[in-house]
């Protein structure tokens, strides 16, 4: 049986990384400090530190991901832990093994973290609630539920360039139904104070009564960007939409695709963020993803830095 919060040890350290829903704003904090100690280690000729030596860590990552599963790696290898990629393709789970018994089997080979990516919501969850104490799970993405490390990349990446949370206004802008990177980021950025986060998107795109989650909700981009700090652009995630939810991809762009002429509503100053995978041309133009406001590849760099904080904090260093 899970607890209230079976992310937290008893004494309220980090013991899985699930989700920044409930996430205590001290832990959160706690998280981006730790990062910054790493960030230089990749600017050095030997990028490495002890803290993981002689630890298993599994990458298990059952949906596709270029940014999410490389710099996991990345991350652990500059902890100087063994890492194993399961190639899930060629595992025994295309045989019909079920996913607990793909999890004892490599519990069995004495893993010490594994990291979960996995189309199903609640997955993560799932292995957390089944491994032994000493094993810590870490939610690389489940379904549209949670994707906490992105969530929370995009927060050291925010407070990077706009040192504080407490007079900003942030937009995200898209495909809210579906985006778990848009649940992590509203959760940890009403946890870190942000007064203002705004969800911009077409009816159908968006959360019924997401309002609860502390947003206010727009559906004229122009109008929704006002003023904004941060834009944080979307995909479209068509593999987990069922039945047509749009007109097209150019009538899309036209309305919610982040243009020049639409950034200059926001602040002059106002940085553009995107978790990636990009769709140029449908929900951001080139110009803008390559331009001076755009952070999207400073982003990745420091999603290292906060997986190495993740994956040392749940190690308990
Ligand atoms: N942001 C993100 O999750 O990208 P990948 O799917 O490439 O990991």
């Amino acid at each position: 049986m899970l607890t209230a919060n079976p992310q937290l040890n008893a004494d309220k350290t980090l013991k899985h990384l699930l989700t920044t829903e409930g996430l205590p704003k001290k832990l959160i904090e706690q998280i981006l400090e730790t990062a910054d100690q790493f960030v230089s280690v990749g600017d050095r000729d030997v990028k490495k530190v002890p803290l993981l030596r002689g630890k298993s860590v599994f990458n298990l990552f059952f949906e596709n991901s270029t940014r999410t599963r490389t710099t996991f790696e990345i991350a652990a290898k500059r902890l100087s832990a063994d890492v194993i990629n399961l190639n899930i393709n060629a595992s025994s789970a295309s045989k019909g093994e079920s996913l607990l018994d793909t999890i004892d089997n490599l519990a069995a080979m004495n893993a010490d973290m594994f990291v979960v990516r996995h189309a199903e919501s609640g997955a993560a969850h799932l292995i957390a609630q089944h491994v032994k104490p000493g094993i810590a799970v870490i939610n690389a993405g489940d379904g549209r539920h949670a994707h906490p490390t992105q969530g929370l990349l995009d927060m050291y990446t925010i407070r990077h360039y706009k040192k504080s949370f407490h007079n900003l206004s942030v937009a995200i802008v898209g495909d809210i139904l579906h985006s778990r990177v848009a649940r992590s980021g509203i959760h940890a950025l009403t946890t870190l104070g942000c007064p203002d986060v705004r969800v911009i998107g077409p009816k159908t795109l968006i959360p019924t009564a997401v309002e609860r989650m502390g947003v206010t909700v727009h559906h004229d981009m122009q109008r929704g960007l006002e003023g904004c700090d941060v834009v944080i652009m979307l995909r479209l995630q068509n593999e987990r939409m069922s039945g047509s939810l749009l007109p097209s991809a150019h009538e899309y762009f036209k309305s919610y695709g982040l243009t020049a002429d639409k950034l200059s509503r926001a602040k002059p100053d106002a940085i553009v963020m995107h978790p990636g995978p990009m769709n140029r041309g449908v929900e951001i133009e080139s110009g803008i993803a390559d331009g001076t406001q755009s952070v999207i590849l400073p982003q990745v760099t420091f999603g290292i830095a906060v997986r190495m904080a993740v994956m040392a904090m749940v190690t308990g260093n």
